[in-house]
């Protein structure tokens, strides 16, 4: 499913005016279509949502909420705001949508801010299995302002150790639990941690910024019935804007709207608000839900080649979009399985592993699912892993040779 418009007609206005950061835009319009998007955290947002992201109302200061600003002339801005927030409460069938968060961090701040004072007890995934730095880390605000005590996964299995987590909890008697991670590619079991918190009277936050396009396009289980609080961002597999959103009970509403304004941001872009509302449209569509369903299947797909490759699958494979593997079999860890793919044109991350110290890799399928491309593609890059990872020059150009021709097939914005 490419899409039209290349974003180099849009830069030519830019370019007229000021030649030296056109050409840094078009420099990574050219690498992001030229190399393999594999990052689990990116995906290519269509037109629409770049046309809203570059409009006017980019100029516009609207503190507060719809009907009640503190600035003047917010008719359009409340529109906006409106439609955003109407569309997230219907996809997500939540009772309350907040779409001001800029970043997906800024979501779970307003979440701690609205549930918790600081000092208190949260239960999350450890950072070194796949927790994000707002689930507790020391050079983050969480792990500053709250007493963070950290669950695990089974080393064996890379699957979440749920009896750890009710240990803890019962041990603990946090005053929230996080559920959610940067790098696990299975679902949380929502219902069982929801029973957790009530046992022990938790709030529970579901964090889920990496599946919750998934979850749009009923391709993943949806934490809303379940959580207090979700968080999320808008620009992964959702494929909208860099941003963050909030759903909530409606008992919650007031205090994570006052949370997230005036309490940890001021006025909200809404230009981005505008192109959280593209894309929450562009997610309501059959179209999405065929993607999401793809992105996954692509997934699996590419999984099942890699472990055929020699790699080490995290869980043994996957039900998101999301893949994490030991290179460590094929000879690498993943710092130099980073470097190496990169060299031969195929962008991805490293990331920590159940067991040991070593890091191994992250991928996704929803760039490569939002540009066209299919299962035979999967089995294909699979294949050029295994050659680029050999890190031998002719071998890397070749691989990277490949990797241009494959793109050139699947241009993500059309020819
Ligand atoms: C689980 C989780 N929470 C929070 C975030 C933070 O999002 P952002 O980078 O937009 O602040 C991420 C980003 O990858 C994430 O994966």
């Amino acid at each position: 499913m490419s899409v039209s418009a290349p974003p180099e007609e849009v830069l030519d206005v830019l370019r007229r005016q000021d030649p030296e950061v056109a050409d840094v835009l078009s420099g990574e319009a050219r690498r992001q279509a030229e190399t393999l998007q594999l990052i689990a955290a990116e995906n290519f947002t269509s037109p629409a949502v770049l046309a809203a992201l570059g409009s006017p109302l980019a100029n516009k200061y609207a503190e507060g909420y719809p009907g009640a600003r503190y600035h003047g002339g917010c008719e359009y801005a409340d529109a906006a705001e409106r439609i955003a927030v109407e569309r997230a409460t219907a996809l997500f069938g939540a009772d309350h949508a907040n779409l001001q968060p800029h970043s997906g961090s800024s979501a779970v701040l307003a979440a701690y801010a609205a549930l918790l004072r600081p000092g208190d007890t949260v239960l999350a995934m450890g950072l070194e299995h796949g927790g994000h730095l707002t689930h507790g880390s020391p050079a983050n605000f969480s792990g500053r302002w709250f007493d963070f005590v950290p669950y695990g996964v089974d080393p064996e299995t890379g699957l979440v150790d749920y009896e750890q987590v009710a240990a803890l909890a019962r041990h603990h008697r946090p005053t929230a639990i996080v559920c959610g991670s940067i790098s696990y590619p299975r679902h949380p079991d929502y219902a069982l941690f929801r029973a957790v918190a009530d046992e022990v009277g938790a709030y529970l936050v579901a964090d889920a910024a990496h599946p919750i396009g998934l979850v749009a396009g009923g391709a993943a289980p949806n934490p809303v019935p379940y959580a207090d609080v979700v968080c999320a961002t808008t620009h992964k597999v959702l494929r909208g804007p860099r941003g963050g959103m909030v759903l909530c009970t409606a008992e919650l509403a007031e205090r994570i709207d006052r949370a997230v304004f005036p309490f940890t941001q001021g006025g909200a872009q809404m230009h981005t608000i505008a192109a959280k509302a593209v894309a929450l449209g562009e997610a309501s569509t059959p179209a999405f839900t065929a993607y999401a369903h793809r992105v996954v299947e692509h997934a699996r797909v590419l999984a099942a080649a890699l472990a055929a490759e020699g790699f080490a699958l995290t869980t043994g494979g996957t039900d998101t979009h999301l893949i994490t593997a030991d290179p460590a079999p094929l000879g690498v860890d993943g710092r130099t399985a980073r470097a190496r793919l990169s060299a031969a044109g195929m962008v991805l991350d490293t990331c920590a592993l159940p067991h040991g110290d070593g890091r191994g890799i992250r991928l996704g399928t929803a760039a490569v699912t939002t540009q066209g491309m299919g299962a035979p593609e999967m089995a294909r890059i699979a294949a050029l892993f295994t050659s680029a990872l050999r890190g031998e020059p002719e071998e890397t150009a070749r691989v990277r040779a490949e990797v241009r021709e494959l793109t050139r097939s699947f241009p993500p914005y059309g020819r």
